[in-house]
């Protein structure tokens, strides 16, 4: 099956079931402050869960962008390095809201995953909250999973919260054993192992967390669940890695033809850029812009780190922006937005790539030379500092660098550092006087400058009035570009 099949197959499914079609919601989440990317398939339904909505909807399915790296649920670690998790993926997810909840939807995962997709029982293990007897009965007494294949396992595991608050719950996961003998498998693989894949959780939502950390019965029960498409593509496609699969090949192929290099080789560079440029095409389309604070620093780090692994095959020149058009090719008829954007995308990526590239092998020669003065294995935190203040390096592309050379990062002096700038620039930035305090000499007596930024960015000026107040000169032109207020100068 393709992946589009897939997804559609799973709608179709939960449409058979009487649920109502919902559109993703964007990833860059526009009325959720908690939030700086969509993270769950439910993100979008909080204030039902909450009760806090008065929305007739009891059944829902919808395949739902999301993005992990930041907060609560954060797989930066592991992208590129692995075969099944990323930045951004797909979460099929189908829902109740008060109406059914844990048997129906125990038995229909099952029934979708056995005799719709014909994935082998033999293959699946299934995890319940440790006390949580009523899912496990559910498991043995209404499927036909051998009950050796449903394990126990804590909070860590198995209570699913979808930030530091909100809606969670108890739930039942459902793993898969990718490995090459069917025959090796083992209960204590299920959540060690790489070999064993976690493709669907079934949450049971029925408390809230709080702001001070306690955990409330909401008035109603609900059922949230999410599977991951690129890892249900993988094993239907009978691949091990979700790279292999069409969502990512078309891109991996590209990155090959732009390179100087195969993919047989070192594959994590084709795999950190595949996946990071879908998370870029994505949020941007979605209304986020690379920046130095908050979502659209997130945004500038995963670019930069994925084009330093361009440098490890061999491209040089910016290239992000060239995976666009193959990233919309997969994934548009089922998102038109990212077709209808794609223009501003492109444009976006390439400016911030043609920026960064002016600093990246600079930074990266002058990262040589932090390697071969480095006595013991810890970078110090002032050279991190210079290769974030002078050549742009995010701190975990320091650390990324240094992990490759089996060093650490010294951290805490990085962040004083970054705490000191801060506070330096905030001083700076600031006039310690009034302007009534300004002793003027008049050129030319006009009242005001004219602003003339929205059509120019350069002009020929005059000066009209100026004054010196201690060692700054301050001066009024007639005609000025640069936009009046603080921090607009750019
Ligand atoms: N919210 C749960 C998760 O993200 C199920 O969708 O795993």
């Amino acid at each position: 099956m393709t992946s589009k099949e897939i997804r559609k197959s799973f709608i179709d499914f939960f449409k058979s079931k009487n649920h109502k079609f919902v559109k993703s919601a964007p990833v860059a989440p526009l009325d959720d402050p908690t939030l700086l990317f969509t993270n769950a398939g439910m993100n979008q339904f909080k204030s039902i869960f909450l009760g806090e909505s008065n929305s007739k909807l009891s059944r829902a399915v919808n395949s739902q962008k999301c993005i992990r790296v930041s907060g609560k649920h954060n797989d930066l670690e592991e992208v590129g390095v692995d075969a099944f998790h990323h930045t951004f993926f797909e979460m099929l997810g189908n829902w109740s809201f008060g109406d059914y909840y844990k048997k129906e939807a125990i038995k229909w995962s099952w029934e979708l995953l056995t005799e719709v997709w014909g994935l082998d029982k033999n293959r699946l293990w299934i995890s319940v909250y440790i006390n949580d007897d009523e899912t496990y009965d559910i498991w043995e007494q209404e499927t036909d999973i051998n009950p050796d294949r449903i394990l126990r396992f804590g909070n860590d595991e198995n209570f699913w919260e979808m930030g530091e608050t909100g809606p969670c719950g108890p739930c039942s996961e459902i793993h898969y054993y990718i490995g090459d003998d069917e025959f090796n498998q083992s209960s204590s693989g299920v959540n060690k192992d790489s070999d064993y894949w976690e493709l669907w959780n079934l949450v049971f939502i029925q408390n809230e967390r709080l702001k001070d950390g306690r955990l409330v019965e909401l008035p109603k029960k609900h059922v949230d669940t999410g599977a991951g498409l690129e890892r249900i593509a993988s094993v239907l496609q009978n691949k091990v890695s979700n790279y292999e699969t069409d969502l990512f090949m078309p891109i991996m192929l590209e990155i090959e033809k732009i390179s100087s290099s195969k993919i047989g080789g070192n594959v994590i560079p084709y795999q950190v850029i595949s996946d990071h440029i879908r998370m870029l095409t994505f949020s941007i389309s979605d209304g986020a812009i690379p920046s130095n604070e908050g979502r659209g620093y997130v945004l500038r780090r995963i670019l930069r780190r994925a084009s330093r692994f361009g440098r490890e095959i061999g491209i040089n020149e910016p290239f992000l922006y060239k995976l666009v058009d193959t990233v919309s090719d997969i994934m548009s008829d089922d998102y038109k937005e990212i077709y209808d954007n794609r223009l501003l995308i492109i444009e976006t990526i390439k400016r911030e790539e043609i920026n960064f590239n002016k600093t990246l092998d600079r930074g990266l020669r002058h990262f040589d030379t932090i390697l071969n003065s480095t006595s013991g294995k810890v970078i110090p935190g002032e050279s991190a500092f210079k290769l974030f203040d002078t050549y742009g390096f995010p701190i975990d592309l320091t650390k990324l660098l240094a992990a490759e050379n089996k060093l650490e990062v010294d951290e805490k002096t990085f962040n004083d550092l970054m705490i000191k700038q801060k506070d330096r620039a905030k001083k700076t930035g600031k006039f310690n006087m009034s302007f009534s305090e300004l002793n003027w000499t008049i050129i030319k007596d006009s009242p005001d400058s004219n602003f003339i930024g929205y059509q120019y960015i350069k002009s020929i000026s005059s000066v009209i009035k100026y004054s010196k107040y201690n060692d700054k000169i301050f001066i009024i032109l007639d005609n000025t570009p640069f936009y009046a207020e603080s921090g607009g100068q750019i």
